[in-house]
């Protein structure tokens, strides 16, 4: 009796569920949608990976991923609306004042590379700068598919100048300046899984796109393993204030490792939040996912918005290998400051490898010299 009465609760369920989600035609012929809404951002992904990603992992991607934090992150709960709206494409509108952060340095390639399309689609600036990255991360394999809220009205003010962290800023500073703005340091371990497709222009002198692990092109686990390596190298020299970069073991192989991301790896805060996505795929991609959605909505109210996840594109599959001490380190190496077990990982057979290094307009791995 019971179980039939859940069956039939089940398919009224189905039912009701399947006529609720009646989609719209979308004007551009070509997509349908749950909310009318939605229709530009299938259009605008289509554009973006034509155009602006080639539908790779590219330079491109990456530095619109990285627009994502240094828009949204220009938020104070403390300072008042006067002083940024998050997530509200200021770094767009208001590029001549936001660019003379210093912490922005670099982030000019995405804007000049994402602004001409306010001209030919109907989005606004943050909605823009938070869809562009959750397409941009779609072409790197083993990224989740990001949620998208579409709606954030466009900015009226500049973000103030120093709400951006740096990466030789004092950690504890850094966790300051993330709790003002909203997130706690969790979230802001979890916003760092983007270091695993990162490279730096800026912050070495005379080299362009130093990777901050030996596989730049693929969302994987390798960049929590491979900040926690203890390193001898002498480095280049680094620009900027204090010591953006420690020594990493993989310095003679092209990577660089970034003092904040050091810090936070051994901080007791979050030194396990860290370590126990190495080999974790899953955990790692479910962890960037959560901390995207917190990230990309700063200084709004979700009621406001419409969830548009639907015109993100289905992410590249992971490549499937687990992480891997890279040829030439070993557990020996590893500097462990959360008490959990270390994960038992194999060590790349060989000699060091060099990482490939992409010069700037390189959009496609297979360009990069090795
Ligand atoms: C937001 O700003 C852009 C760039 O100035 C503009 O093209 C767009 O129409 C604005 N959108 C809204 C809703 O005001
Ligand atoms: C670190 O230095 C030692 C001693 O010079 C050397 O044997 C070792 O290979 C170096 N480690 C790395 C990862 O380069």
């Amino acid at each position: 009796m019971v179980f039939k009465l859940s069956v039939g609760l089940l398919a009224l369920a189905a039912s009701v569920s399947a006529a609720s989600i009646k989609r719209v035609a979308c004007p551009d012929g070509k997509h349908t949608a749950t909310n009318a809404a939605c229709c530009v951002f299938f259009s605008l992904a289509d554009e973006l990976q034509t155009n602006k990603f080639d539908s790779q992992c590219s330079e491109d991607a990456h530095e619109a991923l990285r627009l994502t934090f240094h828009d949204a992150i220009g938020f104070t709960r403390s300072g008042g609306a006067k002083q940024g709206g998050g997530a509200d494409g200021s770094v767009i509108l208001f590029e001549t004042t936001e660019l003379m952060d210093p912490a922005n340095n670099g982030i000019d390639d995405a804007i000049d590379n994402l602004k001409p399309l306010l001209q030919t689609f109907d989005v606004t600036a943050g909605d823009l700068v938070q869809f562009a990255g959750a397409v941009a991360v779609s072409n790197c394999p083993g990224a989740p598919r990001l949620e998208f809220l579409a709606g954030r009205p466009n900015a009226t003010v500049p973000a103030a100048l120093g709400l951006v962290p740096k990466p030789e800023d004092n950690v504890d500073k850094i966790f300051e300046r993330v709790i003002d703005a909203g997130l706690t340091p969790t979230d802001l371990v979890h916003l760092l899984v983007s270091h695993t497709v990162a490279r730096s222009d800026t912050l070495i002198d005379n080299r362009q796109a130093v990777p901050f692990d030996s596989t730049p092109f693929t969302f994987d686990t390798q960049v929590f393993l491979e900040v926690l390596l203890k390193g001898n190298e002498t480095l280049p020299p680094s620009s900027g204030e204090g010591p953006a970069q420690v020594p990493n073991p993989l310095a003679n192989q092209g990577a660089m490792r970034l003092q904040s991301d050091f810090a936070i790896a051994h901080n007791p805060l979050t030194a396990c939040t860290w370590q126990e996505m190495i080999n974790n795929q899953e955990l790692m991609s479910a962890n960037f996912r959560a901390g995207m959605a917190k990230l990309a909505v700063l200084g709004h109210d979700t009621r406001n918005l419409i969830d548009c996840s639907e015109a993100v594109p289905e992410p590249v599959p992971a490549v499937k290998k687990p992480a891997t001490f890279p040829a030439g380190t070993s557990r020996a190496l590893v500097q462990q400051s959360c008490p959990l077990p270390f994960p038992a990982l194999k060590v790349d057979p060989g000699l060091p490898t060099t990482i490939p290094e992409c010069i700037d307009g390189d959009t496609n791995i297979n360009d990069c010299p090795s």
